[in-house]
């Protein structure tokens, strides 16, 4: 019998409520001491975002389990979509700080430092951090497991991952910077997480080696495509659809995939890195659906 078609939508929803659900359980609340934090770490975390993060997680898991679902990978999997969520958060609070992008709306919000202020936002960032090591080993699979998917976590967010992109962004403000590099620095300071969620979930789910491949070559063109998009959005969308400030690359100088080759060819690579990834799920079959759908997601998304 052919599997019923995916319904993408009511899916990702489903996904992202549900990971909004296990990170409101596992974040502090605000009656603990320091409450103020806490409730910084809660408004940078929960009540919005697309998850996509964490939808890669759960669909990589996905397309690595034949059958059904064991539980200890269910609750991994939660894990670790939470743990690359407190990540990803984290990484926005900084990135909005004065000395970073100077933001001052993130997810149709006051953004996290003019919300409380810029110090606490710092600790917020911080202490997210290391709750998301916290959590990988907390997940009940072989620790040999837990070991593997803390150092892609560790490595995706550090110098040689979003935070050394993070810094070619900074260091490149007003330059003119060649293609290669522009990718390299999209590659660290967006795709390192995003390939991290893919194989995060290909870990928790004890994924062969033909599958990890597979997911590190689907990874590597959605996490490239995401950015590359972002860069679109800044130009082609509203504040009021992106939650955020658009214009915002051009205002502050920013090299991006539309100042290096205009709005058509980036919108032409984009569709193109959806191609590879679409290809590279071609060794994972049926089970792949929900990674197929989120490439399409990824690239055709309006916010
Ligand atoms: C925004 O990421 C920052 C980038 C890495 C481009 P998202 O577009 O995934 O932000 P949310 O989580 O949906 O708010
Ligand atoms: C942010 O890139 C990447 C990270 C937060 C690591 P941007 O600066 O383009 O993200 P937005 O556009 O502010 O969401
Ligand atoms: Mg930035
Ligand atoms: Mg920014
Ligand atoms: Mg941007």
């Amino acid at each position: 019998m052919k599997p019923a078609a995916l319904d993408f939508p009511a899916w990702l929803q489903e996904r992202a409520e549900h990971v909004e659900a296990c990170l409101d359980e596992l974040l502090p609340l605000p009656d603990e001491e320091p409450a103020r934090l806490h409730e910084a770490m809660r408004y940078a975390t929960l009540g919005g975002g697309k998850r996509v993060r964490a939808a890669l997680v759960y669909a990589a898991g996905q397309a690595c389990v034949s059958g059904g679902m064991p539980v200890a990978v269910s609750t991994g999997l939660d894990c670790a979509a939470a743990a690359i969520e407190l990540i990803h958060a984290y990484s926005l609070v900084h990135d909005d700080l004065p000395c970073m992008d100077d933001d001052t709306l993130r997810r149709g919000r006051p953004t996290t430092h003019v919300r409380f202020d810029e110090a606490t936002a710092m600790l917020a960032g911080d202490a997210l951090q290391p709750l998301a090591f916290e959590l990988l080993s907390e997940m009940p699979i072989a620790p040999a497991l837990v070991v593997q998917a803390s150092r892609i976590l560790a490595r995706a967010a550090g110098s040689r991952g979003m935070a050394g992109g993070q810094a070619i962004d900074l260091y490149s403000v007003g330059r003119s910077i060649s293609r290669e590099q522009l990718q390299t620095m999209h590659s660290l300071k967006t795709g390192a997480l995003l390939v991290a969620s893919v194989a995060l979930g290909g870990v928790v789910a004890g994924a062969s080696s033909v599958q990890r491949s597979a997911l590190d070559s689907y990874a590597a063109a959605v996490g490239l495509a995401f950015q590359v998009v972002d860069d679109i959005l800044d130009v082609t969308a509203d504040s009021k659809q992106l939650g955020k400030t658009a214009g915002k690359d051009a205002a502050d100088n920013k090299p991006t995939y539309v100042s290096l080759l205009g709005l058509d060819e980036a919108r032409a690579l984009a569709e193109s890195l959806r191609g590879d990834a679409h290809k590279a799920l071609a060794p994972l079959g049926e089970s792949a659906a929900p990674l197929a759908a989120l490439a399409d997601f990824i690239v055709l998304r309006d916010r």
